[in-house]
């Protein structure tokens, strides 16, 4: 009898879920759900963008999948990309307030933050960072401070091979250390390896089925499981970002910034003086510990995997490393530095960097949107507050837009007289009000690292490499397997 009763309530509940789970009139197609999981079971969790391709063939470039309760919309194809971060911008820039990664930053900071709130921290970061109002160091300069960094590591293992993964990351994360905290560390610095660490598990969580779990399941998340260490990692970076930004407090000189926190704090001194009225009027501490901790999340593993992937490349690509190294020659002669303003004379070298990025696909489905109004797109109609999709790697790959779209050749962005040029499609920072905020650092990076590298090294795949893998590792952020990168010094 309490078993038939038990079977009856769980048949209602799940009747009731499938009634919640049903489409809205008009509303992007797609697969049929399940309750609970929605369509999250006909995924292959190592390789999602396969069963997205196959959707998109089937359902067209705009379509919807439910992940637990909630309807996602997936937008495939840089048009209709476009079409709604950039064209109908005003509509698609929220962002989700209920996933792990909204409730870890409380939606402050610029990340998961909106409104006005969003608005202002974006146009303080972008200013700081272009104008670099960051006393004598320019970005530049800051940049190749940490390159000769690099290049001295990988002359110590000249002849031999390292591991790629850590130098990159140490690398990527000293070059956003210095811009916002005024200071880099040494590779071998124990506090800083523990930073590195507890930013890798963080990112790690985050974008593991657990954060899924946090997403879909709310009520499991008082429960002591692997998401609450993300919250435990993020505690203690904040207390290290907390604990900079005192020190500046006390060491501040008004006029003298030295890095973004100095910045931050001028910023908040003339809103209390109220030599700013209308802006920055959300600038307080807490808004300026999550701003320097997203710069931190956001500008390590993108720009450190996409050295990675780059680096494979051109090990297993000799002749296009080779090109790459007599434009460098040829352009730099006898010149000690690179500068950036060099990549102009050196369209291949940009193409290979470009490249780069299109098969790296780092961030395969862009950091997710929200509608801020009922809206609609290619005729469908999609409510206020829908989770957006904007499905990047269907650009990078997408039939008809590229020469070459199935294979690494950087003809993609030259065009017959060998002139750099870039495709519309090429989106890895997606478009529109909410593209990439660090798109300009991570581009110099890109070019000042590898044009030194390339000068100085030829980089080998090693002997005892095995076969060489391409494939990509699928995650918020995408990366090639771990390998070895084999360095030699060159004439
Ligand atoms: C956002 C890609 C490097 C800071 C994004 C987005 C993508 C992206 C796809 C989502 C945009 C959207 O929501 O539509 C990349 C790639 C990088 C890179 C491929 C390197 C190769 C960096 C660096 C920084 C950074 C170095 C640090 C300065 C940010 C921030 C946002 C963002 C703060 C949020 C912007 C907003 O919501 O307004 N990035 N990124 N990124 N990125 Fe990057």
């Amino acid at each position: 009898m309490l078993g038939t009763l038990v079977l009856l309530w769980l048949g209602i509940f799940l009747l009731l879920l499938l009634i919640m789970m049903r489409r809205p009139k008009d509303f992007p197609p797609g697969p049929t759900p399940l309750p609970l999981f929605g369509n999250l079971l006909q995924f292959n969790p190592n390789d999602p963008l396969k069963e997205l391709d196959k959707l998109s063939q089937r359902y067209g470039s705009v379509f919807s999948i439910f992940v637990g309760g909630r309807p996602w919309v997936i937008l495939s194809g840089q048009e209709v990309i476009r079409e709604a971060l950039v064209t109908r911008a005003a509509e698609f820039t929220g962002r989700p307030d209920h996933l792990m990664i909204s409730h870890m930053l409380e939606n402050n900071g610029v990340i998961m933050s909106a409104g006005s709130k969003w608005r202002e921290h974006r146009r303080f970061a972008l200013t700081t960072l272009r104008n670099f109002g960051l006393g004598k160091h320019s970005m530049e300069e800051r940049i190749l401070e940490e390159v000769k960094h690099i290049s001295a590591h990988l002359e110590r293992y000249a002849g031999t091979s390292v591991d790629p993964q850590n130098l990159f990351h140490n690398a990527a994360s000293n070059i956003i250390c210095s811009i916002i905290f005024g200071s880099r560390f040494n590779y071998e610095d124990e506090y800083f390896q523990t930073l590195i660490d507890r930013l890798k598990e963080l990112t790690k969580i985050s974008l593991s089925p657990w954060a899924m779990i946090y997403d879909i399941m709310p009520l499991l998340r008082c429960l002591p499981l692997p998401f609450r260490k993300a919250f435990e990692h993020y505690e203690k970076l904040k207390a290290h970002i907390l604990k900079v930004v005192a020190e500046h407090k006390n060491s501040w000189v008004a006029g003298k910034p030295r890095d973004m926190i100095d910045c931050y704090l001028e910023e908040m001194q003339k809103v209390r003086e109220k030599k700013i009225v209308v802006q920055c009027l959300s600038f307080d501490d807490t808004q300026m510990v999550v701003l320097l901790f997203d710069l931190f999340l956001a500008g390590t593993d993108t720009t450190s995997n996409t050295l990675r992937t780059l680096s494979l490349y051109l090990m297993t690509h000799e002749q296009i490393q080779e090109c790459c190294q007599q434009e460098i020659d040829m352009v730099l002669g006898s010149r000690e530095h690179v500068s950036y303003e060099d990549r102009h004379a050196m369209p291949y070298v940009q193409a290979v960097i470009h490249e780069a990025q299109r098969v790296s696909d780092v961030v395969p489905l862009s950091v997710f949107h929200t509608t801020t109004a009922n809206t609609q797109i290619r005729g469908y109609s999609i409510p206020k507050g829908t989770l957006i999709v904007p499905y990047l790697s269907s650009a990078l790959r997408e039939k008809g837009q590229w020469k070459f779209p199935d294979e690494f050749n950087p003809q993609n962005f030259l065009n017959d007289k060998g002139e750099f040029v870039k495709p519309d499609a090429f989106i890895p920072f997606s478009a529109g009000p909410r593209v990439c905020l660090g798109e300009g650092l991570a581009r110099m990076e890109l070019f000042l690292i590898l044009v030194t590298i390339l000068r100085r090294f030829r980089l080998v795949w090693p002997e005892d490499g095995g076969v060489p893998d391409h494939s990509l590792i699928f995650g918020g952020t995408q990366s090639v397997k771990p390998y070895r990168l084999g360095v030699q010094l060159r004439l």
